[in-house]
């Protein structure tokens, strides 16, 4: 049964996302497709406020986007003199101070930086465009599944910006610097089967196969047991900080944890 909104109906007023809950799947939807899901600092609060207040039981959350794009990206508005209503535009941002303008940015990033939490795997469900903070959503996630008509662009540096939404370590991560400064530095678009060679992408499915995959996964996702599979992403994450004999230690140090829950006799 789905728990729609999860009580969340005034934070999520006006962010563009729907959110929805179904026992261990959470899934979030950018729901503004008359506008290609464009984002706004009203859809990264309320991405917070979903990473912030998800339901324990939620073990994969599924990010994907209403309509014929994943996310056309920031909302362009925030180019223009009147800027987002209630939610200013860059130039009244420039206008602050840089303080203000840290604690907001870092408020935007909490809505991205959950995603990657050890206790949940993350899928994002790209079809279309995914541009700017698109690309950006996508790349928060742990996995991402494209349709063969998906597109990636890092639109940023031809606005004259700089990605700040937390992308810019997994794509050096996934696909090493130099692809990701030719990829970020040529503002290029990236297709679906491109995606999938570089390991920006999991699979590629044709459109009308995208939520058959999804379910697919979240169910193989699901068919592990939870704490292992934490414990395991934990041990993943870390390996690429570690030294062998550093990630050695903490694989003993993962595995008797798992014996204590699994054997140990109860006091
Ligand atoms: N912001 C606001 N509105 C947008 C939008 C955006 N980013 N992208 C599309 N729209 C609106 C269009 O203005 C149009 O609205 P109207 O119907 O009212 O005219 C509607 O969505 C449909 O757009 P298109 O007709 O262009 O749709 P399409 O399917 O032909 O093309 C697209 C889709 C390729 C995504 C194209 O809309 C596009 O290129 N959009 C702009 C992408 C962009 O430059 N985004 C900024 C990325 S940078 C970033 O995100 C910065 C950051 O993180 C800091």
């Amino acid at each position: 049964m789905t728990d729609a909104v999860h009580g969340g109906s005034a934070e999520l007023a006006g962010s563009g996302l729907r959110y929805e809950v179904d026992g261990e799947i959470a899934t979030i939807t950018l729901n503004r497709p008359e506008k290609r899901n464009a984002q706004t600092f009203a859809t990264w609060s309320a991405l917070a406020w979903i990473g912030k207040n998800l339901p324990e039981q939620v073990r994969v959350v599924v990010v994907n986007g209403e309509g014929p794009s994943f996310s056309a990206g920031l909302d362009l508005r925030m180019f223009t003199p009147d800027g987002v209503p209630g939610q200013g535009s860059f130039a009244s941002a420039a206008a602050t101070s840089r303080t203000a303008f840290m604690e907001r940015v870092t408020a935007a990033q909490e809505g991205f930086l959950w995603l990657r939490r050890p206790d949940i795997v993350s899928v994002a469900a790209v079809r279309g465009h995914a541009i700017g903070a698109g690309f950006q959503l996508a790349l928060a996630c742990d996995l991402r599944i494209l349709t063969s008509d998906a597109r990636f662009c890092m639109k940023e540096p031809a606005l004259g910006l700089v990605p700040d939404l937390t992308g810019t370590k997994p794509l050096v991560d996934l696909v090493g610097l130099s692809r990701a400064m030719e990829i970020c530095l040529t503002a290029r678009s990236v297709g679906a089967h491109e995606a999938l060679r570089l390991g920006l992408a999991e699979l590629v499915v044709e459109p009308g196969q995208l939520p058959s995959a999804v379910d697919d996964l979240v169910k193989a996702l699901l068919s592990v047991n939870r704490d292992a599979a934490s414990a395991t992403k934990r041990l993943l994450v870390a390996a690429g900080g570690n030294t062998l004999e550093e990630q050695a230690a903490l694989e003993r140090h993962e595995q008797w944890g798992r014996l204590q829950a699994l054997f140990a006799p109860p006091n």
